[in-house]
Protein backbone atom coordinates (compact mmCIF):
# COMPACT_ATOMS: atom_id res chain seq x y z
CA UNK A 1 0.00 0.00 0.00
CA UNK A 2 1.03 3.63 -0.80
CA UNK A 3 2.88 5.59 2.00
CA UNK A 4 0.74 6.79 4.89
CA UNK A 5 -2.03 3.76 4.75
CA UNK A 6 -2.29 0.79 5.47
CA UNK A 7 -4.88 -0.52 3.37
CA UNK A 8 -7.32 0.94 0.62
CA UNK A 9 -10.39 1.08 3.71
CA UNK A 10 -7.71 2.66 5.98
CA UNK A 11 -7.26 5.40 2.89
CA UNK A 12 -10.85 5.36 2.65
CA UNK A 13 -11.92 5.98 5.90
CA UNK A 14 -8.75 9.22 5.39
CA UNK A 15 -10.71 10.51 3.00
CA UNK A 16 -14.32 10.23 4.46
CA UNK A 17 -13.61 12.54 7.12
CA UNK A 18 -10.64 14.40 5.94
CA UNK A 19 -11.72 18.33 6.59
CA UNK A 20 -12.23 20.22 2.79
CA UNK A 21 -13.79 22.68 0.90
CA UNK A 22 -15.49 22.16 -2.68
CA UNK A 23 -14.63 24.69 -5.22
CA UNK A 24 -16.57 23.17 -8.22
CA UNK A 25 -20.05 22.27 -7.80
CA UNK A 26 -22.95 23.33 -10.09
CA UNK A 27 -26.29 23.88 -7.93
CA UNK A 28 -28.54 22.74 -10.76
CA UNK A 29 -26.09 19.62 -11.37
CA UNK A 30 -27.18 18.44 -7.37
CA UNK A 31 -30.49 17.27 -8.32
CA UNK A 32 -31.07 13.90 -7.92
CA UNK A 33 -33.60 12.00 -9.83
CA UNK A 34 -36.24 11.42 -6.79
CA UNK A 35 -35.84 15.63 -6.18
CA UNK A 36 -36.23 15.74 -9.74
CA UNK A 37 -39.80 13.65 -9.73
CA UNK A 38 -40.85 15.35 -6.58
CA UNK A 39 -40.64 19.15 -8.22
CA UNK A 40 -42.21 17.93 -11.58
CA UNK A 41 -45.15 17.10 -9.72
CA UNK A 42 -45.24 20.26 -6.73
CA UNK A 43 -44.93 22.06 -10.33
CA UNK A 44 -47.21 20.30 -12.65
CA UNK A 45 -44.51 20.01 -15.01
CA UNK A 46 -44.04 17.16 -17.82
CA UNK A 47 -40.85 15.23 -18.09
CA UNK A 48 -40.01 12.67 -20.44
CA UNK A 49 -38.98 9.70 -17.81
CA UNK A 50 -41.72 7.29 -15.92
CA UNK A 51 -39.38 6.59 -12.78
CA UNK A 52 -36.20 7.34 -11.26
CA UNK A 53 -34.34 4.73 -13.43
CA UNK A 54 -35.34 5.85 -16.66
CA UNK A 55 -33.79 9.01 -15.66
CA UNK A 56 -30.26 7.21 -14.58
CA UNK A 57 -30.14 5.14 -17.62
CA UNK A 58 -30.09 8.64 -19.98
CA UNK A 59 -27.46 9.40 -17.51
CA UNK A 60 -24.97 8.05 -20.18
CA UNK A 61 -23.13 11.19 -22.45
CA UNK A 62 -19.85 11.00 -25.22
CA UNK A 63 -19.32 14.52 -24.77
CA UNK A 64 -20.08 17.83 -22.44
CA UNK A 65 -22.72 18.92 -25.03
CA UNK A 66 -24.47 15.53 -24.61
CA UNK A 67 -24.46 15.96 -20.81
CA UNK A 68 -25.66 19.99 -21.05
CA UNK A 69 -29.16 18.61 -23.42
CA UNK A 70 -30.71 17.00 -20.44
CA UNK A 71 -28.98 19.06 -17.20
CA UNK A 72 -30.79 22.11 -18.95
CA UNK A 73 -34.19 19.83 -19.53
CA UNK A 74 -33.66 18.78 -15.76
CA UNK A 75 -33.38 22.13 -14.08
CA UNK A 76 -36.65 22.64 -15.97
CA UNK A 77 -38.63 21.14 -12.34
CA UNK A 78 -37.12 24.10 -10.79
CA UNK A 79 -39.69 26.98 -10.04
CA UNK A 80 -40.12 28.01 -6.49
CA UNK A 81 -38.08 29.79 -4.13
CA UNK A 82 -38.66 26.64 -1.90
CA UNK A 83 -37.25 24.35 -4.92
CA UNK A 84 -34.14 25.83 -5.04
CA UNK A 85 -34.03 25.53 -1.21
CA UNK A 86 -34.91 22.35 -0.99
CA UNK A 87 -32.30 21.83 -4.01
CA UNK A 88 -29.71 23.76 -2.30
CA UNK A 89 -30.24 22.34 1.46
CA UNK A 90 -30.18 18.40 -0.49
CA UNK A 91 -26.68 19.46 -1.41
CA UNK A 92 -25.35 21.04 1.50
CA UNK A 93 -26.35 18.08 3.73
CA UNK A 94 -24.72 15.72 0.95
CA UNK A 95 -21.66 18.01 1.54
CA UNK A 96 -21.92 17.84 5.33
CA UNK A 97 -21.76 14.43 5.43
CA UNK A 98 -18.69 14.41 3.08
CA UNK A 99 -16.81 16.33 5.95
CA UNK A 100 -16.88 19.34 3.19
CA UNK A 101 -16.58 22.95 5.63
CA UNK A 102 -16.89 25.12 2.63
CA UNK A 103 -18.54 25.04 -0.07
CA UNK A 104 -18.31 27.83 -3.26
CA UNK A 105 -21.28 27.23 -5.52
CA UNK A 106 -22.43 27.84 -9.09
CA UNK A 107 -25.31 28.79 -9.78
CA UNK A 108 -26.93 29.41 -14.01
CA UNK A 109 -29.32 32.16 -13.88
CA UNK A 110 -29.77 32.53 -17.27
CA UNK A 111 -31.18 28.96 -17.18
CA UNK A 112 -33.94 29.86 -15.26
CA UNK A 113 -35.00 33.90 -16.07
CA UNK A 114 -35.08 32.18 -19.46
CA UNK A 115 -37.95 29.90 -18.32
CA UNK A 116 -39.56 33.42 -16.69
CA UNK A 117 -38.22 32.20 -12.90
CA UNK A 118 -36.97 35.68 -11.26
CA UNK A 119 -33.27 36.11 -11.01
CA UNK A 120 -34.58 37.17 -7.27
CA UNK A 121 -36.60 33.71 -6.30
CA UNK A 122 -33.46 31.44 -7.50
CA UNK A 123 -30.87 33.74 -5.36
CA UNK A 124 -33.33 33.82 -2.47
CA UNK A 125 -33.86 30.31 -2.29
CA UNK A 126 -30.04 29.48 -2.63
CA UNK A 127 -29.54 31.90 0.41
CA UNK A 128 -31.83 30.82 2.82
CA UNK A 129 -30.54 26.86 2.32
CA UNK A 130 -27.07 28.93 3.26
CA UNK A 131 -27.99 30.54 5.86
CA UNK A 132 -29.76 27.19 7.41
CA UNK A 133 -26.65 24.90 6.72
CA UNK A 134 -24.47 27.58 8.26
CA UNK A 135 -26.46 27.94 11.72
CA UNK A 136 -27.26 23.70 11.65
CA UNK A 137 -23.79 22.23 10.08
CA UNK A 138 -21.15 25.04 10.52
CA UNK A 139 -20.92 25.02 6.34
CA UNK A 140 -19.99 28.30 5.21
CA UNK A 141 -21.18 28.92 1.83
CA UNK A 142 -19.98 31.59 -0.73
CA UNK A 143 -22.15 31.93 -4.55
CA UNK A 144 -20.82 32.10 -7.97
CA UNK A 145 -23.08 33.64 -11.03
CA UNK A 146 -22.16 31.62 -13.98
CA UNK A 147 -22.69 33.56 -17.04
CA UNK A 148 -23.79 30.70 -20.56
CA UNK A 149 -21.00 31.08 -22.96
CA UNK A 150 -23.32 29.42 -25.62
CA UNK A 151 -25.43 32.45 -25.37
CA UNK A 152 -24.39 36.66 -26.38
CA UNK A 153 -22.19 38.96 -24.40
CA UNK A 154 -25.10 41.01 -24.48
CA UNK A 155 -26.64 38.28 -22.18
CA UNK A 156 -24.51 38.08 -20.21
CA UNK A 157 -24.31 42.21 -19.34
CA UNK A 158 -28.00 41.62 -18.63
CA UNK A 159 -27.53 38.80 -16.04
CA UNK A 160 -24.68 40.62 -14.48
CA UNK A 161 -27.31 43.76 -14.17
CA UNK A 162 -30.18 41.43 -12.38
CA UNK A 163 -27.51 41.14 -9.91
CA UNK A 164 -26.67 44.41 -9.15
CA UNK A 165 -29.13 44.38 -6.44
CA UNK A 166 -27.60 41.17 -4.72
CA UNK A 167 -23.80 41.71 -4.78
CA UNK A 168 -23.81 41.18 -1.26
CA UNK A 169 -24.54 37.55 -1.66
CA UNK A 170 -22.43 37.00 -4.87
CA UNK A 171 -19.03 36.55 -4.20
CA UNK A 172 -17.62 36.44 -8.10
CA UNK A 173 -18.74 35.14 -11.69
CA UNK A 174 -18.05 32.09 -13.86
CA UNK A 175 -18.41 30.90 -17.38
CA UNK A 176 -19.99 27.59 -17.74
CA UNK A 177 -21.92 25.84 -20.74
CA UNK A 178 -20.28 24.46 -24.28
CA UNK A 179 -16.82 25.56 -24.23
CA UNK A 180 -15.25 24.86 -28.12
CA UNK A 181 -16.14 27.63 -30.39
CA UNK A 182 -16.92 30.03 -27.30
CA UNK A 183 -13.96 31.18 -26.49
CA UNK A 184 -12.95 33.67 -23.30
CA UNK A 185 -12.61 36.42 -25.43
CA UNK A 186 -16.48 36.72 -26.37
CA UNK A 187 -16.92 37.75 -22.39
CA UNK A 188 -13.77 40.06 -22.26
CA UNK A 189 -16.06 43.44 -21.49
CA UNK A 190 -18.36 41.89 -19.36
CA UNK A 191 -15.94 40.36 -17.02
CA UNK A 192 -14.09 43.68 -16.75
CA UNK A 193 -17.27 45.18 -15.51
CA UNK A 194 -17.58 42.01 -13.09
CA UNK A 195 -13.55 42.68 -12.02
CA UNK A 196 -14.49 46.91 -11.53
CA UNK A 197 -17.48 45.83 -9.42
CA UNK A 198 -14.91 43.89 -6.50
CA UNK A 199 -16.54 40.35 -7.96
CA UNK A 200 -13.88 37.29 -8.04
CA UNK A 201 -13.44 35.35 -11.36
CA UNK A 202 -13.55 32.12 -12.43
CA UNK A 203 -13.96 30.50 -16.12
CA UNK A 204 -14.24 26.77 -17.17
CA UNK A 205 -11.38 26.38 -19.49
CA UNK A 206 -9.65 23.14 -20.97
CA UNK A 207 -11.96 21.07 -20.21
CA UNK A 208 -13.32 19.89 -23.80
CA UNK A 209 -11.06 23.34 -25.14
CA UNK A 210 -7.76 24.15 -26.36
CA UNK A 211 -4.97 25.35 -24.00
CA UNK A 212 -5.29 29.03 -25.75
CA UNK A 213 -8.95 29.04 -24.09
CA UNK A 214 -7.12 28.88 -20.93
CA UNK A 215 -4.55 31.84 -22.00
CA UNK A 216 -7.33 34.02 -22.72
CA UNK A 217 -9.15 33.49 -19.23
CA UNK A 218 -5.88 34.44 -17.91
CA UNK A 219 -5.27 37.45 -19.75
CA UNK A 220 -7.95 38.67 -21.30
CA UNK A 221 -10.57 37.69 -18.36
CA UNK A 222 -8.18 37.87 -15.41
CA UNK A 223 -9.65 34.31 -13.74
CA UNK A 224 -8.76 34.33 -10.10
CA UNK A 225 -9.24 30.08 -10.72
CA UNK A 226 -9.11 27.88 -13.40
CA UNK A 227 -12.09 25.32 -13.66
CA UNK A 228 -11.21 22.12 -15.00
CA UNK A 229 -8.00 23.31 -16.71
CA UNK A 230 -7.10 19.20 -18.02
CA UNK A 231 -5.67 20.45 -21.27
CA UNK A 232 -3.48 23.21 -20.12
CA UNK A 233 -1.23 19.89 -19.66
CA UNK A 234 -1.06 20.05 -23.49
CA UNK A 235 1.48 22.89 -23.05
CA UNK A 236 4.56 22.97 -20.75
CA UNK A 237 5.01 26.62 -20.78
CA UNK A 238 1.07 26.97 -19.79
CA UNK A 239 1.91 24.66 -16.89
CA UNK A 240 4.72 26.59 -15.82
CA UNK A 241 2.71 29.57 -15.77
CA UNK A 242 -0.02 28.71 -13.95
CA UNK A 243 2.38 26.93 -11.38
CA UNK A 244 3.96 29.51 -11.18
CA UNK A 245 1.39 31.62 -10.38
CA UNK A 246 -0.14 29.27 -8.19
CA UNK A 247 -3.58 28.91 -9.76
CA UNK A 248 -5.99 27.00 -8.59
CA UNK A 249 -7.47 24.42 -10.64
CA UNK A 250 -11.00 22.96 -10.26
CA UNK A 251 -10.52 19.24 -11.31
CA UNK A 252 -13.52 16.82 -11.76
CA UNK A 253 -12.40 13.32 -12.09
CA UNK A 254 -15.98 11.77 -12.74
CA UNK A 255 -17.29 14.46 -14.45
CA UNK A 256 -14.44 14.16 -16.71
CA UNK A 257 -14.73 10.48 -16.81
CA UNK A 258 -18.67 10.62 -17.68
CA UNK A 259 -17.73 13.77 -20.72
CA UNK A 260 -15.33 11.16 -21.51
CA UNK A 261 -12.39 13.97 -20.94
CA UNK A 262 -10.23 11.13 -19.98
CA UNK A 263 -10.87 7.33 -21.18
CA UNK A 264 -10.26 6.04 -18.17
CA UNK A 265 -9.25 6.97 -14.57
CA UNK A 266 -6.10 5.63 -14.64
CA UNK A 267 -4.89 8.08 -17.00
CA UNK A 268 -6.68 10.92 -15.42
CA UNK A 269 -3.98 13.50 -14.86
CA UNK A 270 -4.30 14.82 -11.20
CA UNK A 271 -1.71 13.32 -10.35
CA UNK A 272 0.66 14.66 -13.20
CA UNK A 273 -0.75 18.26 -12.31
CA UNK A 274 0.52 17.51 -8.43
CA UNK A 275 3.97 16.48 -9.98
CA UNK A 276 3.90 19.11 -11.81
CA UNK A 277 3.27 21.48 -8.86
CA UNK A 278 -0.20 22.60 -10.19
CA UNK A 279 -2.61 23.54 -7.31
CA UNK A 280 -5.31 21.35 -7.95
CA UNK A 281 -8.27 20.42 -6.24
CA UNK A 282 -10.74 17.63 -6.11
CA UNK A 283 -14.50 18.58 -6.84
CA UNK A 284 -17.67 16.93 -7.98
CA UNK A 285 -18.97 19.55 -10.85
CA UNK A 286 -22.13 17.65 -11.07
CA UNK A 287 -22.75 14.78 -8.79
CA UNK A 288 -26.44 13.62 -9.45
CA UNK A 289 -25.20 13.23 -13.06
CA UNK A 290 -21.47 11.57 -12.67
CA UNK A 291 -22.13 9.24 -10.17
CA UNK A 292 -20.71 10.67 -6.85
CA UNK A 293 -20.18 13.79 -4.56
CA UNK A 294 -16.93 15.06 -3.61
CA UNK A 295 -15.98 12.20 -1.00
CA UNK A 296 -16.48 9.33 -4.20
CA UNK A 297 -14.70 11.72 -6.54
CA UNK A 298 -11.73 11.80 -3.91
CA UNK A 299 -11.89 8.09 -3.50
CA UNK A 300 -12.43 7.41 -7.17
CA UNK A 301 -9.03 9.25 -8.21
CA UNK A 302 -7.02 8.40 -5.29
CA UNK A 303 -7.55 4.40 -5.73
CA UNK A 304 -7.12 5.02 -9.73
CA UNK A 305 -3.96 6.72 -9.29
CA UNK A 306 -3.02 5.09 -6.05
CA UNK A 307 -2.73 8.64 -4.73
CA UNK A 308 -1.00 9.01 -0.88
CA UNK A 309 -2.07 10.16 2.47
CA UNK A 310 0.77 13.21 1.12
CA UNK A 311 -1.63 13.54 -2.09
CA UNK A 312 -4.85 13.70 -0.09
CA UNK A 313 -3.54 16.47 1.96
CA UNK A 314 -2.58 18.54 -0.52
CA UNK A 315 -5.40 18.54 -2.28
CA UNK A 316 -7.68 19.21 0.79
CA UNK A 317 -5.45 21.97 1.41
CA UNK A 318 -5.69 23.52 -1.51
CA UNK A 319 -9.09 23.52 -1.18
CA UNK A 320 -9.16 26.07 1.06
CA UNK A 321 -6.03 28.35 -0.49
CA UNK A 322 -7.43 28.01 -3.20
CA UNK A 323 -10.93 28.76 -1.94
CA UNK A 324 -12.65 32.76 -1.91
CA UNK A 325 -12.05 32.43 2.11
CA UNK A 326 -10.28 35.51 4.30
CA UNK A 327 -6.60 34.67 5.73
CA UNK A 328 -7.84 33.98 8.93
CA UNK A 329 -11.16 31.41 7.81
CA UNK A 330 -8.15 30.14 5.84
CA UNK A 331 -5.34 29.48 8.55
CA UNK A 332 -8.15 28.14 10.81
CA UNK A 333 -9.32 25.52 7.95
CA UNK A 334 -5.52 24.28 7.41
CA UNK A 335 -4.59 23.84 10.73
CA UNK A 336 -7.85 21.57 11.12
CA UNK A 337 -6.61 20.00 7.91
CA UNK A 338 -3.28 19.56 9.89
CA UNK A 339 -4.41 18.40 12.97
CA UNK A 340 -6.73 15.47 11.00
CA UNK A 341 -3.70 14.40 9.03
CA UNK A 342 -1.44 13.89 12.32
CA UNK A 343 -4.60 12.37 14.59
N1 LIG B 1 -22.38 23.30 -16.64
C1 LIG B 1 -22.56 22.38 -15.69
N2 LIG B 1 -21.51 21.55 -15.66
C2 LIG B 1 -20.64 21.96 -16.60
C3 LIG B 1 -19.36 21.53 -17.04
N3 LIG B 1 -18.73 20.47 -16.51
N4 LIG B 1 -18.77 22.19 -18.05
C4 LIG B 1 -19.38 23.23 -18.60
N5 LIG B 1 -20.57 23.69 -18.22
C5 LIG B 1 -21.19 23.08 -17.21
ZN1 LIG C 1 -18.38 22.65 -14.13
Amino acid sequence: MHDGFASPEDRAAFITALPKAELHLHIEGSLEPELMFELAQRNGVAIPFANVEEVRAAYAFSNLQDFLDIYYQGMGVLHTEQDFYDLTAAYLSRAQADAVRHVEIFFDPQGHTARGVAFETVITGISRAFDDAQARYGITSKLILCFLRHLSETAAEATLDAALPYLDRIAGVGLDSSEVGHPPAKFERVFARARALGLKIVAHAGEEGPPAYVYEALDLLKVDRIDHGNRSLEDLALVARLAAAGMTLTVCPLSNLKLCVVDDLAAHPLKTMLEAGLHATVNSDDPSYFGGYVNANYQAVADALDLSKADLVTLARNSITGSFLDDAAKSEHLAAIDAYSRA
